[in-house]
């Protein structure tokens, strides 16, 4: 029999039992849910609700059914519908009738809110450390790799040379702001729903402030029709997690494009990689592209949320029910993608030779030439159409810009004198990108020694 079984004349048919059961999904909350209903009795007891001999035997009856799941032996009863209603059976199976006080002014639906947002809080502390991991591997690939250039890109085109680990802190920048939106969310979630009953708030004197204190959070709810219809901390966290999953997706994009035999920048660490089943020879980037295709569930968890609560009427609606399996699978998702990284990117090999020596070719100093000509007073835009017709008359040529002599450039301008030369060396072009978030070697120096101060804090 249902706990609410006295309104009703028939039992539910079977195949609507199993339509709206949730328990296959919601029980990974049973440790969450045990938590809330402790201080949940502890609330009920201050309230005069409960003796204090009721209140042992149900803390006593809970730390049971706590036993229960720990070891495994929980009797999990789909047709009880969800994680609530089969942990308050289990407790009244164990404590006798004193166990059906335990729902006094509380629903499933700020019981359930509760539960997502403590489990919210340890998910996302378990991803803020994923995330670090992932930084502090590229911080150190970016240490050991300090002085070695490779070509920038843009529309994926030589672009002008920079340095690998001002490529690799990149990432280190991105996932930063992942930290903070995971961060800020959590911050958000850390507000108390309990009290708010099925919508109207509890009708016994809860004192929500204290329960509050008790199971950590740091305000409590202040409109319990809100408390209940509530999932915008879930939709956050998605959200933080699409983008999270799009920066881890790119860092694999790049990687996957640089261990081509094209590119040849970098070789996956067998194992990381994967073989073929039909050619003997291949070496396939799997982790890699998984990272990159994961994003597409990333994005769509956050999508299915959205969707589901679009046009929801106030206040609690069953369709809610359907948050759960997106936000376990993007919390899973997240965990399995921060726990591969960091071991991928220590184990790749650079091959900076190739790196150094694709970095000065296809003209990628141009720019340089140019600025060289502004600082002899020439205007930009005059500057850029010179070394436009050096580059285009080399190319002609067939020859290198680092091929031509002081005699070819003056031919296009008489300001080029001798120091123009060394103006297009990949080392100088470096150098002279000397701001702040530049690629010059000092300034990835202190990018670098930011990036470890932020992860310090
Ligand atoms: N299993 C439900 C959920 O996940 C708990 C709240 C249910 N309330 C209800 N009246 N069906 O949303």
């Amino acid at each position: 029999m249902k706990p609410w079984g006295g309104r009703f004349r028939e039992a539910a048919h079977p195949a609507a039992e199993r339509f709206t059961a949730s328990l296959s999904f919601d029980r990974r909350l049973w440790a969450h849910d045990l938590r809330a209903s402790e201080a949940w009795a502890g609330a009920l007891e201050r309230a005069g609700l409960l003796s204090p001999a009721e209140l042992a035997e149900i803390l006593n009856g809970l730390a049971e059914v706590r036993r229960e799941f720990e070891d495994g032996s929980f009797p999990f009863r789909p047709e009880l519908e969800d994680l609530h209603m089969n942990v308050e059976r289990r407790l009244q199976e164990k404590i006798g009738a004193v166990g059906g006080k335990l729902h006094t002014g509380r629903s499933r639906n700020d019981q359930i809110a509760v539960d997502e947002r403590l489990y919210l809080k340890d998910a996302v502390t378990r991803i803020l450390a994923g995330l670090t991991a992932v930084q502090s591997a590229l911080i150190d690939r970016a240490a050991d790799t300090l002085d070695a250039p490779m070509p920038g890109y843009t529309h994926l085109q030589r672009a002008q040379p920079i340095l690998l680990a001002h490529h690799l802190l990149a990432y280190v920048f991105m996932l930063e702001r992942d930290r903070e939106r995971f961060d800020a969310c959590r911050v958000r979630a850390d507000v108390l729903p309990l009290g708010a009953g099925a919508l109207a708030g509890t009708a016994f004197p809860i004192d929500r402030e204290a329960l509050a204190r008790d199971l950590g959070f740091r305000a409590v709810t202040q409109n319990s029709l809100d408390a209940v219809s509530d999932r915008d901390y879930l939709i956050e966290f998605l959200a933080a997690g699409a983008i999270a999953g799009m920066h881890g997706s790119r860092l694999a994009a790049d990687l996957t494009l640089w261990a081509t035999a094209e590119f040849g920048f970098v070789e996956f660490h067998d194992e990381f990689a994967t073989g073929s089943s039909m050619m003997p020879q291949k070496k396939n980037p799997d982790v890699a592209e998984l990272i990159r295709g994961k994003s597409g569930r990333l994005y769509g968890n956050l999508v299915a949320l959205l969707t589901t609560m679009k046009g929801l009427p106030l206040s609690y609606n069953a369709d809610m029910q359907e948050d759960k399996e997106p936000f376990f699978d993007s919390v899973d998702t997240l965990e399995a993608i921060a726990g591969v990284l960091p071991p991928l990117i220590r184990s790749l090999s650079f091959d900076t030779r190739r790196m150094r020596e694709a970095a000065g070719a296809d003209f990628s100093t141009a720019t340089d030439l140019a600025d060289y000509l502004v600082r002899k007073g020439l205007p930009f835009r005059q500057a850029h159409e010179v070394v436009g017709r050096i580059v285009r008359s080399a190319i002609d040529a067939g020859k290198r810009l680092d091929d031509l002599a002081l005699d070819d450039l003056r031919r296009f301008s008489a300001l080029f004198e001798k120091d123009a030369l060394d103006a297009v060396s990949v080392e100088a072009s470096l150098r002279a990108r000397a701001v702040i978030g530049g690629t010059a070697p000092g300034s990835v120096k202190d990018a670098l020694a930011l990036a470890r101060r932020l992860l310090g804090a």
